[in-house]
């Protein structure tokens, strides 16, 4: 039976292929039919002409894990239509760890010692299903998740045990339906770990068909050996890689991905690359020291310490504390900050890129957190391609959704077809743009009138519904879906598309 139509809007269905004007009928979980729908008895009907249809869009890069939990409506993401994120990047997941010290920076950001309370992967997923978010959570396993759950010291090469022992906790993980390995071996808990040690918990992924994402060592004056070296692990463990959050930093770097994109163009004609980038000159993680003086300016996020020093700028706080940046910053310790040490057409050129998805890096934990958060998918629709014509909608639509499922293994996701799963963004393409910026990071963006996931309403009249019709999205599942099409699917699961229809 057929539960909504939205009627008379314009599809732009995810693949990249020109809009077309098409109505959109749904039926439980599921996309039932695009194109001139009758009405049907029952159907809730939404009047969308001269709006945007689209897939939901897919946010490749977050550290959602625990804002599942905290904010289930979600509305930092379902206000920017999102209705997938990917969790667990840059080396850090919530699970499988459990903590009875403070968690060491980065694992910070996610949270304190009592929130890392999931010993095994299952139990994490099974949390999820138990109270479901408003949006779908597709799950990686973090490198430095593992290493602080296993090595009593971080800063060596883990010892073989220890590399059987992460295995061990990686396999499970896999087998719960985590759907790959994320590092990050620019930070601390992980920059000690060499190549072997990675490629070794690598090994694993293969098997599972799962793939391997890193926060590289060094995005500045090393990023081309960062590069070969994050290939390299691709090329042995036979799995495709995702450079996240790709930039060249420090203003001795401004222009190089000139250099870096070429050298990916290369590496993809012979092992399966992806790339993510978000729309912002400016980067955030934990305050680190060594980053101060390569930044132009450094914005703090939050700081235990100090917390009402939160969205000032550090060379501020030094100031009135008549002392220096670094020592203003070792006093704000622990605590973020936003840092500008990216170029402008960097940032474009990355973007422009047709390999490169969108991601958020948003860290919703911040107590000021960087706008990329709230701002980033309406950002690119509105700064990006409307404003700056740097592509057109279809493009930008596919670089947030049919690109970002195919690299993720979201195969009934990510665009409009009948069969798919119905999630769903309505916009205005002539007023979508993102309102949140340094001054104030939480505000919601205009234009996104509705968002649907899994078929039911999740955002509308500018806020959340109070739905959530979100799942944990299992690799198993979503292999099942890839490899056997929607009707053996249906058929596994006792229905029938007539029942659907
Ligand atoms: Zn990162
Ligand atoms: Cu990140």
């Amino acid at each position: 039976m057929t539960d909504w139509i939205l009627r008379g809007g314009t599809v732009i269905d995810g693949t990249g292929r020109p809009r077309f004007r098409a109505d959109v009928a749904v039926a439980a979980d599921r996309i039932e039919a695009v194109g001139d729908i009758a009405k049907a008895a029952g159907a809730r009907e939404l009047d969308i002409s001269g709006k945007i249809i689209a897939p939901g869009f897919i946010d490749v890069h977050t550290h959602d894990d625990r804002a599942l939990f905290a904010t289930p409506e979600m509305a930092a993401k379902a206000s920017q239509g999102v209705t997938t994120v990917i969790t667990g990047n840059c080396g850090i997941s919530l699970a499988p760890l459990t903590l009875d010290r403070p968690p060491p920076p980065p694992l910070d950001l996610l949270g304190d010692a009592a929130d890392y309370a999931y010993p095994r992967f299952a139990d994490y997923l099974t949390a999820l299903d138990a109270t479901p978010p408003a949006v779908n959570a597709a799950c990686l396993v973090g490198h430095s998740t593992l290493r602080v759950g296993i090595m009593p010291e971080l800063g060596r090469a883990a010892r073989a045990d220890e590399i059987a022992g992460m295995g061990a906790r990686l396999q499970e993980a896999l087998d719960a339906g985590a759907i790959g390995l994320s590092t990050g071996l620019f930070y601390a808990p992980a920059s000690h770990a060499p190549p072997a040690e990675i490629e070794a918990l690598a090994a694993r992924l293969r098997p599972a068909g799962a793939l391997y994402t890193t926060h590289m060592r060094d995005e500045g004056d090393h990023v081309l050996d960062s590069l070969d070296e994050s290939f390299a692990v691709g090329r042995a463990a036979q799995v495709p890689v995702v450079i996240s959050h790709h930039k060249t930093t420090g203003v001795a770097n401004f222009g190089r991905t000139a250099a870096t994109l070429p050298k990916f163009a290369a590496a993809m004609t012979s092992q399966e690359i992806g790339l993510d980038a978000y729309p912002y000159v400016a980067s955030s993680t934990v305050l680190r020291p060594e980053m101060i003086d390569r930044a132009l300016t450094v914005l703090i996020t939050w700081s235990k310490a100090a917390p009402e020093q939160a969205g000032r700028e550090l060379a501020d706080i030094a100031r009135d504390w008549g002392i220096g940046a670094h020592e203003a910053a070792a006093r704000l310790q622990p605590a973020g900050a936003i840092y500008w040490m990216m170029d402008e057409d960097d940032v474009r050129r990355v973007l422009a890129f047709d390999r490169t998805m969108i991601g958020s890096d948003g860290l919703p934990h911040d107590i000021h957190p960087h706008p990329r958060l709230w701002g980033t998918f309406p950002r690119v629709l509105g700064h990006y391609c409307r404003e700056v014509g740097l592509f057109g909608l279809e493009t930008a639509v596919h670089k947030m959704t049919g690109l970002s499922a195919a690299r993720f293994g979201l195969s009934r996701r990510g665009t409009v077809a009948a069969g798919n799963y119905a999630d769903l963004t309505v916009f205005d393409a002539e007023t979508v743009v993102d309102r949140a910026d340094f001054a104030r990071p939480t505000q919601p963006a205009s234009g996104i009138e509705y968002v649907f996931v899994n078929g039911r309403p999740v955002w509308s009249d500018g806020k959340p519904t109070g739905e959530r019709p979100g799942r944990a999205l299992r690799r198993q599942q979503l292999q099942a879906e890839t490899r056997n099409g929607l009707e053996a699917d249906d058929a596994a699961n006792g229905r029938k598309r007539s029942e659907l229809t």
